[in-house]
């Protein structure tokens, strides 16, 4: 049995490969996820502008994110299988990623992704209403995806979540110390749609831990992993915070029952 970074009633944490511990897991109702999007292709024809890959790309604190799309696309599906292997028959994986473009030329996460096991459910368009730079040489790219993914056709879902449609406009968030973190919105619609109170979501690429966070808020148990020992620290922080606020808010509704029963 693997040990936890971290442990709460809440979540745990796992400091590590995902690939080595996603077999070590408990069945999951959920995966909500957004790996490395392997861009270093991007760096190497933007080198002569230092400047325009800072602003506009992720170096990771020691991770290169660096493969051959061969062994990048293979990785994926490995990734995509180990969530399917250990999800529930109703569970779902929401997976966050974009379009690469190298040299003209675009490849879709899709082409994974149906190579895959996973049932292909829907795809979520991500507007994010504006990338860091404005490169001037295509239509300005503004979105992301978020693909839905099962071992099913059949799956745990919340209808009132239809109100949310199929394209997201949501900006980005302050970076919680990691240079990728996703806005909370994502993972909490997510939550929301496809899980109910106590169920368990799983982020194999946890990063600064939103999605852990996001559980945390909506009543949810939440399993994190990553490779890097600085993000599983700063994503340790943001839910002892959330536990924090959690009971100060519990502390205070208490207060206010009790006055109310006062001036009742
Ligand atoms: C795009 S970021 C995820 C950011 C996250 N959604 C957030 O809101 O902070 C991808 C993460 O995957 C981690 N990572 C890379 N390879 C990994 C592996 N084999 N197993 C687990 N984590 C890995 C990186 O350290 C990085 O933090």
């Amino acid at each position: 049995m693997i040990k936890p970074y971290y442990q709460d009633t809440y979540a745990a944490i796992y400091l590590g490969n995902c690939l080595e511990i996603m077999p070590e897991l408990e069945a999951i109702d959920l995966v909500v996820t957004s790996p490395p999007y392997n861009n270093w292709r991007n760096k190497r024809t933007q080198a002569s502008r230092a400047s325009y890959w800072e602003r506009t790309n992720i170096t990771y604190k020691s991770y290169s994110d660096k493969m051959s799309d061969q062994e990048y696309r293979q990785w994926q599906i490995k990734i995509i299988n180990s969530c399917l292997a250990i999800l529930k028959e109703t569970g779902t994986i929401c997976y966050n990623h974009k379009d690469q473009i190298y040299n003209f030329q675009v490849t879709s996460p899709l082409e994974w992704i149906l190579e895959s096991n996973a049932t292909y459910r829907q795809r979520i368009t991500w507007n994010r209403g504006g990338m860091q730079a404005y490169n001037p040489i295509r239509f300005y790219r503004v979105e992301e995806d978020i693909y839905i993914l099962g071992r099913n056709t059949s799956y745990k879902w919340n209808k009132d979540c239809a109100k949310y449609l199929s394209i997201w406009e949501i900006n980005p968030s302050p970076k919680e110390g990691h240079p990728a973190s996703f806005p909370s919105e994502i993972p909490k619609r997510c939550i929301k749609a496809f899980t109910h109170n106590n169920d368990l979501v799983l982020d194999p690429f946890m990063g600064s831990g939103t999605t852990l966070v996001a559980a945390k808020e909506l009543g949810r148990k939440a399993i994190g992993i990553d490779i890097e020992e600085k993000y599983c620290e700063i994503a340790v922080n943001r839910i002892e915070k959330a536990i924090k606020r959690d009971r100060m808010s519990f502390h205070f509704d208490r207060k206010e029952k009790k006055r109310g029963e006062i001036w009742n």
